[in-house]
């Protein structure tokens, strides 16, 4: 499957299911899986024995490039750090947030009046990337990154590309210092030094409300009493800026895609925005009124789920689907796959949010939708996620209908993330 997973995995996958069902082997180089495509043997892997599973070898392309941080640690390594920064993502303390993703919210909507009036198309995805990353750095990591802040866009999509592209390779070539690994380098000298630059401010200045970054500063092991050294203080801030921003800024670039091509949802939200917060600033307590709008967003990630496929590797031989699986094999839980199959979604090539209503969802297994994934290593920002969606769609909706360049062409690309191969130019 290695030239085939090379050229457009997200297809790749697809077919196997299509054509194999539940459980699809896959030999890639001298790894050997099954994509699994059933929820009963997702939640198995994710959730009910997630204790079999580490996640696979093909993170360890992250983690050389990234650092070992929460993303991708394991064991009781994985399991402190979690605990230290689980308290930044309490209900609560999201609550508390709102109004900071609310505020960046209204000052991407006054840049866009001024870039309304120049009629140039803009290209959302890099507007959506500027917000959460303003979103992220405000309120988790109390900052901004001074001097990198300009930079830092280009050497994520330098690093993503990079990753992806070797993610198959099987490290054959990886010490090869071609063009390409400079550039690789060069951009991740970018985003060290953003982070580091970060830190030495917090260092410098105190902040007075706690955030995820004095968490992780003030941390101490429970038994030893050592606090975290700066480099995996600066691994794990590295982890929450990426996990944070990217994300979250394809999620929104996906949603104003999708509302561009389909009126009729597009008049729909536009009838509850209007219906509840009458032209003024959402807040946290508007969200519980905003049903419609959670149903894009979810039906959003359906079809475009930014983090469109993970993997796990078997600790101890288990059995899938009536297959066994031995030690060392991979499993590959596919979002896009999942989240399209015909078996479980009716009219499922179709943008339509619905679908999510509680009468339609209320016999759905919870896992053939598993955008944020599943079980212990499930995203511990999905709600900060769905919240700043809701506040960033609800400030820029009321004002802006976005329409993108006819016969621009539309297509996903699978890297870590799942980005729009030709960007997304709209007029705003
Ligand atoms: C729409 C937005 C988001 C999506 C679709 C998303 C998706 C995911 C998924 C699928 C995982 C699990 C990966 C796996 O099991 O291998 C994950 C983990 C994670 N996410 Fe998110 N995420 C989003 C937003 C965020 C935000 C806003 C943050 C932080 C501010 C964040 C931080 C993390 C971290 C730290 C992990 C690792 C958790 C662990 O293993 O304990 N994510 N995310």
């Amino acid at each position: 499957m290695l030239p085939a997973l090379r050229r457009d995995p997200i297809h790749a996958f697809m077919d196997a299911a299509v054509r194999f069902g539940d459980v699809a082997f896959f030999k890639i180089g001298s790894r050997r899986g099954y994509l699994i495509t059933n929820p009963s043997d997702v939640r198995h892997v994710l959730q009910d024995n997630a204790r079999n599973y580490r996640k696979s070898p093909l993170y360890q392309k992250l983690r050389a490039s990234l650092g070992d941080g929460l993303l991708t640690s394991e064991g009781a390594f994985w399991l402190r750090q979690r605990r230290i920064a689980q308290p930044a993502f309490h209900r609560q303390r999201i609550e508390t947030l709102a109004g900071v993703m609310a505020d960046a919210a209204a000052e991407t909507a006054a840049h866009w009046e001024t870039l309304a009036a120049q009629r140039h198309p803009v290209e959302i995805g890099n507007e959506m990337m500027r917000l959460t990353r303003t979103v992220v750095l405000r309120s988790l990591l109390g900052g901004d990154l001074g001097p990198y802040a300009a930079t830092i866009d280009a050497a994520w999509a330098t690093i993503n590309q990079q990753i992806a592209e070797s993610f198959w390779s099987l490290g054959i070539t990886d010490w090869l210092p071609t063009p390409r690994k400079r550039r690789f380098h060069a951009a991740r000298a970018v985003l060290h030094g953003a982070v580091d630059h970060l830190i030495a401010e917090r260092r410098r200045h105190e902040s007075e409300t706690p955030d995820l970054l004095s968490m992780l500063i003030a941390a101490r092991d429970e038994e030893t009493g050592e606090s975290m050294t700066d480099l995996q203080i600066r691994v794990e801030v590295t982890t929450f800026l990426l996990a944070g921003q990217e994300t979250t800024a394809l999620a929104l670039t996906w949603l104003w895609y999708l509302l561009s091509q389909h009126e009729s949802p597009r008049r729909r939200l536009a009838e509850e925005l209007d219906g509840v917060l009458r032209g003024r600033r959402p807040e946290y307590s508007d969200l519980a009124n905003l049903p419609y709008m959670r149903m894009v967003i979810d039906e959003t990630m359906r079809l475009y789920p930014p983090a469109w496929g993970f993997s796990r590797q078997a600790l101890e031989d288990d059995r899938l689907g009536g297959y066994e699986l031995p030690r060392g094999w991979l499993a590959f839980v596919i979002p896009y796959v999942l989240h399209r199959l015909p078996a479980y979604w009716e009219d499922a090539e179709q943008f339509e949010p619905e679908r999510f209503s509680p009468e339609r969802s209320a016999d759905r297994s919870k896992f053939v939708y598993v955008p944020f994934g599943a079980g212990p290593r499930q995203c511990i920002g999905n709600h900060f996620a769905l919240i700043e969606m809701v506040l960033v769609v609800a400030t820029l909706a009321q004002r802006f209908s976005l329409r993108l360049v006819a016969g621009h062409p539309v297509e996903p690309n699978a890297l870590i993330t799942l980005r729009p191969r030709f960007g997304m130019p709209m007029y705003i």
